[in-house]
C-alpha cells in the first residue's frame, strides 16, 4: 500500500485532464476512480445517485478507493466528494503524494458548465450551478486545504500544470526520472 499519486479537489479543478498526463511522464498507471465505480456497478456515477442515492454512491466511493490503494503505484484521480470522508482522507495520507488541483470559482464554473451529468452541479442556470458550487466548496475548503501539496490550475494549460504536479511527484521520489524514456 502507499506510493500512490493521488489527485483531490473539486469537479472541475482538472483531475481527469491532468491526471493521464502526470500518469505517462512518471510512467505509472492511471486510474480514474469514477470510471472503476462506474465499472464495478454498471451503471454511470449519475445512475447511482438517481436510483440508489448519495449515501450508497460514497459506500461504492470507499471501497472502489480502499480496492485502487491496495493495488499498484499509480496516479489516481479521485472524485470531489472523496477526502470528505474521514476513513478515506486517512487512507489516502497514508504513504502517499496528495496534491490538491484548485481553482477559481469562475473558472470551475465554466468547466463544469451547465446541464452535464453531474449529480451535484444540477442547477439550470449558470447562477443555481454557482451557487451549488459555492456551497458545496465552502464545506469542503478546509479538507482540500489539508492537502500537502496544492497545484492552482486556474488559467493554465495541461502541460505546465501537469508539470508542476510530475515535479511533486519526482521531488516525493514516485515515478521514473526525467529522461528516463519509456
Ligand atoms: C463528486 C464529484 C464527481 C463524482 C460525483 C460526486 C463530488 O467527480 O464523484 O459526481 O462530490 O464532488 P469529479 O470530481 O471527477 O467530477
Amino acid at each position: 500500500m502507499g506510493g500512490h499519486l493521488v489527485l483531490v479537489g473539486y469537479m472541475g479543478s482538472g483531475k481527469s485532464t491532468l491526471g493521464p498526463r502526470v500518469a505517462e511522464v512518471l510512467g505509472m498507471p492511471f486510474v480514474e476512480l469514477d470510471s472503476r465505480i462506474e465499472e464495478m456497478a454498471a451503471m454511470s456515477i449519475q445512475e447511482i445517485f438517481v436510483s440508489q442515492g448519495e449515501a450508497r454512491f460514497r459506500e461504492f466511493e470507499s471501497s472502489v478507493l480502499r480496492q485502487t490503494l491496495a493495488g499498484p503505484a499509480s496516479v489516481i484521480a479521485t472524485g470531489g466528494g472523496v477526502p470528505m470522508d474521514d476513513g478515506n482522507w486517512r487512507l489516502v495520507l497514508d504513504g502517499n503524494v496528495v496534491v490538491h488541483l484548485s481553482a477559481d470559482t469562475d473558472e470551475l464554473l465554466d468547466r463544469i458548465g451547465v446541464g452535464g451529468d453531474r449529480p451535484l452541479a444540477t442547477g439550470e442556470s449558470p447562477g443555481e450551478v454557482r451557487q451549488q458550487l459555492v456551497r458545496i466548496l465552502e464545506g469542503r475548503r478546509a479538507r482540500y486545504a489539508e492537502a500537502p501539496h496544492t497545484v492552482d490550475t486556474s488559467g493554465r494549460d495541461v502541460d505546465s500544470a501537469a508539470s508542476e504536479v510530475v515535479a511533486i511527484g519526482r521531488r516525493m521520489g514516485l515515478g521514473r526520472p526525467e529522461g528516463a524514456g519509456g
